[in-house]
């Protein structure tokens, strides 16, 4: 099968618990044991997702109510890099430009991304513009899930989707994002 066809939704799968389960599924399949970089890891993972949800067309087909981003933010921490403030660098990603770093500093900190990594949990966004130091990337946007990638009880960095439309995301989105960040990091070396 081509990679590009794991992006593909067949349409007998209708509720959002078998959309995730074939996305698990796809993602493991293009994992490769014995390539555990984060980078083509990540990469496919976000153009997975991105791309499933697209064709997933009962929730997120091309409308209104569309995914407009999904990609990761990870840990500066984890690469060698010089810099004062903690912070969390722009990773793998599909949609428009996003901004590149988000501090996560005690204090300074803000956001979405900054506060499911710093508090370790996933949190659910059903409206952006109520959401206390929402950073907003793309003023499009009107709901966010993020989803932290938890190893050993480190936050190694977190994956990020955005909506068009408010309340794009439930339960069963946050469910089926966790399984995925958990398969990911287990994927791969960090
Ligand atoms: N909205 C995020 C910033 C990242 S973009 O959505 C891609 C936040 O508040 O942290």
């Amino acid at each position: 099968m081509p990679h590009a066809d794991s992006a593909l939704v067949p349409d007998s799968i209708t509720t959002k618990p078998e959309f995730w389960a074939h996305v698990y599924t796809q993602l493991d399949l293009l994992l490769d044991a014995k390539q555990r970089n984060w980078v083509p890891n990540l990469s496919n993972a976000a153009s997975l997702i991105y791309n499933s949800l697209l064709a997933f067309h009962p929730h997120f087909g091309a409308d209104t109510r569309a995914v407009n981003w999904c990609g990761f933010y990870l840990d500066a921490q984890l690469f060698p890099i010089s810099g004062v403030e903690q912070r969390l660098l722009l990773g793998p990603f599909n949609g428009r430009p996003a901004c590149q770093y988000i501090n996560t500093t005690p204090g300074k900190a803000r956001g979405v991304c900054a506060d499911a990594f710093i508090q370790g949990r996933t949190v659910l966004v059903p409206d952006v513009e109520a959401y206390p130091g929402h950073i907003a990337c793309d003023g499009d946007t009107k709901s966010e899930i993020v989803c932290p990638l938890i190893a050993q009880s480190r936050v190694l960095g977190v994956l990020d989707l955005d909506c068009l439309a408010e309340q794009g995301f439930d339960e069963d989105d946050k469910a089926g994002l966790e399984k995925i960040a958990q398969l990911l990091v287990n994927a791969c070396d960090w």
